[in-house]
């Protein structure tokens, strides 16, 4: 958490000072409904879609994105440290920032010796490339691949030799080091007490994050044997679903972005640098996530994904789609490259060049890829063809934030359909509000079977409507749950318990620097969200009791099972969970 300032008096500092009033020192602010709205001091704009919620202490941008809290704004917008930031602010009120001398910084002091021993490792299996026992296998290897010396340098490429035991004694002398090797997660735990390495026998890619640290490692077997790539685990330091591999090494040669090429594998990320194309990023082995996709947008405005021109690539291209459409505003882009057959970027462009790999005839933009999809198998020359290509286009248009985009896509739909564009925004207005409506009564059941996707949304209300919190009596049930992110969501309610006029500002900042603390900033900067609360006690409060009935429905099932031989491997271990906890 936030170093050596106690919690408490963030706490009570954002509770005493205005967002509004900081902000509108620096950037003059208009009141506009609910909000107060100016143009945003992050990025280029003329018309204001900066936003700041004086309830929620919160500001959000709906053009580039950018959101915080008082504490953020200061450190973005005037690149002050955290700690001036709050002796700024707490300076304003007249308060004085209290240090806690037991309160050390260990927390960050700890994740600085987990990238200290990342780098360490790193060093190790760069070092093992270049050693002359591998020269017959590793080096072999990459030459057979096609890979020069100038892009095993720049990629940092190394090897991860065979055995179990290379790293502790190397790198894990002291009792502290061996637990940060499990940590890092580059070794791994066995019955014993004892660790093996993760990584044997492998060709290694590490992964560098914007800040240029070693945040994680891809491994590639020599030959073919199963799983062709291991990756590293999610550690503190290390979350998938926010990493690009590439992005690092790709903003060191490349001062602007005009675009930037999404691939699919490590490999084709180092084929097309070493063919200088150099704006290129992979997902690691996920699909381009929204989180993905925003951080990409906020260096250039044209993404251009490339997938294997198989089911599996367009199936891919189709979930890239979905998660790029709520960001297409403000002139942003998107296209798509779909190779041919049995084709990656790396084979593409070492057959074909760089020049075929970036001529634009290869980009299909979305829109296309969208009507051509969804017109598939429709006969448009009928009417009941063109009613049904309607109403599958709606839900993609929704998600479509307000921008002439939409428009012209409303448009081009009307043009397909012969639907006028009237009614087609009609539709839209429409569904919208019976969704809401949907939404509203409906929550608990739809989020019924997806126990995850229900701890977000709970999350969710807490941070825009804290004061749910208060209606949580049976917090021994709930915390009973031993579900992913349940114990995350009983310490969001004891907080709000004991500071019970928190805003969302002041939540964010008590999950400042930890691995919660960009999920938070995403869920409180939900852009529906923030525009409208909605959410009733009762709704609320029948998602919490669903949860802890589910909870003690499926513990009552378990019991009346009478052999233990009748339960799954998965089930008898909840079980076992479920009975330790109820004994608790
Ligand atoms: P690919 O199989 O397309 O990888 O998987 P590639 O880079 O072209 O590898 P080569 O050319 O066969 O060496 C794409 C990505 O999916 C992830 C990796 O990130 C890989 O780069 N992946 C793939 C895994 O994580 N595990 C696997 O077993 C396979
Ligand atoms: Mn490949």
């Amino acid at each position: 958490m936030a170093g050596k300032i106690p919690q408490e008096f963030i706490n009570e500092l954002l509770a005493r000072i205005d967002i509004i009033n900081i902000i509108d020192s620096y950037i003059p602010l208009k009141k506009a409904g609910r909000n107060h709205k100016a143009c945003c001091p992050f990025h280029d704009e003329k018309t204001p879609s900066f936003s700041v919620n004086q309830e929620k202490q919160f500001y959000y941008c709906f053009g580039c994105n950018a959101s915080g809290t008082a504490i953020t704004f200061l450190m973005e917008h005037l690149h002050m440290g955290f700690i001036d930031a709050v002796e700024d602010l707490a300076s304003r009120v007249g308060m004085e920032v209290p240090r806690d001398a037991n309160n050390s910084l260990d927390t960050n002091k700890q994740s600085k010796n987990l990238y200290q021993l990342m780098e360490l490792v790193n060093k190790f299996y760069r070092e093992q490339l270049n050693d002359s026992k591998n020269l017959k296998t590793a080096c072999k290897y990459l030459k057979k691949r096609g890979i020069n010396k100038e892009t095993i340098a720049e990629f940092e490429l190394g090897y991860a030799p065979p055995g179990w035991d290379n790293l502790v004694p190397v790198l894990g002398k002291s009792d502290e080091s061996k637990k940060n090797l499990l940590d890092i997660g580059v070794t791994i735990k066995n019955d014993r007490g004892g660790q093996y390495d993760r990584f044997r026998d492998r060709i290694i890619f590490p992964i560098r994050d914007q800040r240029n640290r070693v945040i994680g490692f891809g491994g590639r077997v020599l030959n073919n044997d199963n799983p062709k790539y291991l990756n590293s685990p999610e550690t503190p330091i290390f979350q998938k679903g926010q990493e690009l591999y590439g992005l690092s090494q790709a903003r060191k040669k490349l001062k602007d972005f005009h675009e930037i090429y999404i691939v699919e594998g490590y490999m084709d990320v180092i084929a097309l640098a070493q063919f200088d194309i150099r704006n290129v990023v992979a997902s690691l082995g996920t699909a381009a996530t929204h989180e993905h996709i925003e951080k990409m947008l906020r260096i250039t405005n044209k993404l251009v994904f490339c997938f294997d021109g198989d089911t599996a690539g367009k199936k891919a291209a189709w979930r890239a789609l979905e998660n790029s459409l709520p960001l297409l505003k403000n002139g942003r882009q998107v296209y798509f490259i779909f190779l041919p057959d049995n084709e990656d970027p790396d084979s593409f462009v070492r057959k074909n060049g760089k020049e075929s790999f970036i001529n634009p005839i290869m980009q299909v933009p979305l829109s296309k890829f969208l009507f051509s999809s969804l017109s598939q198998k429709i006969n448009l020359e009928i009417l009941e063809g063109r009613s049904e290509m309607i109403n599958k286009t709606l839900p993609f248009l929704e998600k479509l934030p307000s921008d002439p985009y939409k428009d012209i896509i409303i448009k081009e739909l009307s043009k397909i359909t012969r639907y006028e564009i009237t009614d087609i925004k009609n539709q839209l207005s429409k569904s919208k509000k019976s969704d809401k409506k949907i939404i509203n009564k409906n929550i608990t059941t739809a989020n019924q079977n997806k126990g995850i996707e229900k701890i977000r949304w709970l999350i969710r209300c807490l941070l825009h409507q804290p004061k749910l919190a208060l209606e949580v009596t049976d917090t021994i049930s709930l915390s009973a749950i031993k579900s992913p992110g349940v114990n995350f969501l009983c310490g969001m309610i004891e907080l709000i318990k004991k500071n019970p006029d928190i805003s969302l500002a002041g939540l964010l900042e008590n999950w400042r620097d930890t691995k919660f603390e960009k999920r938070l900033f995403e869920l409180a900067s939900d852009e529906e969200e923030f525009k409208e609360i909605g959410v009733t006690n009762e709704v609320f409060m029948d998602a919490i009791d669903g949860l802890i009935d589910t909870h003690q429905k499926k513990f009552e099932t378990f019991k009346t099972k009478t052999s233990p031989i009748e339960l799954t491997e998965e089930e008898r271990a909840k079980y076992r969970e479920m009975q330790k906890s109820s004994e608790d």
